[in-house]
């Protein structure tokens, strides 16, 4: 009886499924072959399906991907249903100009707190926000904690390092991405949370491991909406999403006892200046649960970011030798004074190499090397003569515009020399590492701190090697003749595969 009903109701089903079915496909077709982009170059299954672009965001080869497609089908290129990528500088900065091209809807997925200068897809709240905590990561503020910075950082790194070498001897076996990664956290723990994070010295890395598993809550969250009302699921991600909202307001609570017991802050720093932050036009401050979501996304844009700039430029170093000889030439002949720490402003102003190897790397391997994605305007907007509709998004991938042979000759050449010619200052605005108009990285002043102070610390005081039995290095070729790089991946932040392997240097106590 009830196989009789139910064969019964799948005999009135089947005309309603195959109709859906039909008009599915007549839909697929049509956004395909009969929209505005179906004139821009693609691979034929992008133009039916996102799959792929989400196969290659969610394994964190975007990136390559992206490279791959723009270098066979041209600097305009549909790589989903209603998506675009651009790999042409001067179009990608126009994107990024203004907030005509709003972020995209995926920024706000599983979002944790609170909208934040980051997330929100908001034009006027990005306005206020970034009015609100701009003074942060001012000059003036980067000035005032560059003690901070560099004791968290630089400091921390040849205190670890020497006790290695105290250790092991006249050489240290030392992972580079590790040691950055871990800096990296103690620098924003320094300016962000009232102390550094000591994870570099104590080798406790419960914070990061925090932060790592609340952000794989978010993406876990995003594909599985449902899992947040779930207790069961995802039972470790959301126990550390707890304890990094605790830390956070642990924090903060800590700090405003201190003001309230003494009268003023202890010092100043970059929680202090969002705990402050005032919008100068409407003298609005942060709300409470705001100030904690700018806080953690300083956890989360603040640290991986720059480290791992840290060691990309350690693995370029390191795969050509002479790049790697002429910048400790340029450091050590320019501070010859080792009892001296190099600051920020000298190194900036007197090691013109050292920039030029900065500039190039992060050219070759910018950390967030793209997706980004900025939807089109109401009235739609014409890149290269393809017409790209309002339900459109652009993406914007920094991998492939850097890597595009019309703007850069012998693009997958590591060359710091084209940062050091007469046109160096029109090559720097080819670079998109740190974004470009409304949207650029707020953060750029506190990275080029950390990233100048350890890079011209560290090279002057030690000594750098591959060990020999290192998987990537000069010995490498690709059948381009270049050092093959240690594979990448993108998750957001681009990061060298597999660091616990291919990340390792021996360090030795600079030969003067
Ligand atoms: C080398 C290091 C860094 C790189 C390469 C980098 C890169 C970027 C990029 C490409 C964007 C634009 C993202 C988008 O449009 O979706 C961005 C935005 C942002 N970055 Fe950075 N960043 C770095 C360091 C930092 C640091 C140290 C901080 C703060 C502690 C920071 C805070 C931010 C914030 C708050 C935004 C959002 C700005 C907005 O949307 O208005 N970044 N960064």
């Amino acid at each position: 009886m009830i196989l009789e009903i139910l064969s019964f109701a799948t005999l009135l089903a089947l005309p309603a499924i195959l109709l859906a079915i039909v008009v599915y496909a007549a839909l697929t077709v049509k956004r395909a072959f009969f929209s505005p982009l179906s004139t821009i170059p693609g691979p034929f299954l992008n133009k039916l399906s996102n799959l792929p672009l989400r196969y290659h965001t969610m394994t964190g080869s975007y990136h390559s991907y992206t490279t791959q497609l723009h270098a066979k089908y041209g600097e305009v290129v549909r790589v989903g249903t209603d998506f675009v990528s651009l790999s042409s500088t001067s179009d990608t900065r126009l994107v990024l100009a203004t907030h005509a091209f709003r972020k995209g809807p995926s920024y706000t997925i599983g979002m944790m707190l609170a909208e934040n200068s980051f997330s929100t897809t908001n034009p006027e709240l990005n306005k206020v926000r970034r009015r609100q905590i701009g003074d942060a990561f001012a000059v003036h503020t980067m000035r005032a904690v560059e003690d901070l910075v560099v004791d968290a950082g630089a400091n921390s790194l040849i205190k670890v390092w020497d006790a290695a070498l105290a250790e092991q001897g006249d050489k240290a076996r030392i992972n580079y991405f590790y040691s950055f990664h871990r800096a990296g956290f103690d620098v924003i723990g320094a300016l962000g949370f009232g102390q550094s994070f000591n994870i570099l010295q104590t080798g406790n890395t419960e914070v990061i491991d925090n932060m790592q598993n609340a952000i794989h809550l978010k993406v876990l969250t995003s594909m599985i909406p449902f899992s947040r009302f779930v207790p069961a699921l995802f039972k470790e991600e959301k126990q550390s999403q707890n304890a990094t909202v605790q830390l956070i307001r642990d924090t903060i609570d800590m700090r405003k006892k201190l003001i309230s017991e003494t009268g003023k802050p202890p010092q100043i720093d970059v929680l202090q200046k969002f705990i402050d932050a005032k919008d100068p036009v409407t003298g609005e401050m942060l709300a409470d649960k705001s100030l904690m979501s700018e806080i953690f996304l300083m956890l989360v844009a603040g640290t991986d970011t720059t480290s791992n700039t840290l060691s990309w430029v350690m693995m370029q170093l390191m795969h050509h030798p002479y790049v790697y000889q002429r910048v400790t030439e340029e450091v050590r002949t320019t501070f010859p004074d080792t009892s001296q720490t190099i600051s920020f402003s000298e190194a900036k102003s007197k090691l013109p190499y050292l920039s030029a190897v900065i500039h190039e790397t992060m050219r070759i391997n910018p950390s967030v090397a793209g997706f980004l994605p900025r939807c089109a305007p109401a009235e739609g907007a014409t890149i290269q003569g393809h017409y790209i509709p309002a339900d459109a998004q652009i993406c914007v991938s920094t991998a492939a515009c850097q890597r595009n042979p019309r703007t850069w000759k012998n693009p997958e050449t590591f060359d710091p020399e084209r940062f050091l010619g007469q046109d160096s200052a029109e090559r720097l605005k080819d670079l998109l590492t740190f974004s470009s108009g409304v949207r650029v990285c707020i953060g750029r002043n506190l990275a080029w701190l950390e990233l100048y102070t350890v890079l011209a610390n560290v090279l002057r005081r030690y000594d750098f090697e591959l060990p020999e039995d290192a998987p990537y290095g000069a010995h490498k070729l690709s059948n381009l003749g270049i050092p093959v790089e240690i594979p990448s991946e993108s998750f957001i932040v681009t990061s060298p595969v597999n660091p616990k392997v291919n990340c390792w240097v021996n360090v030795s106590l600079a030969k003067v």
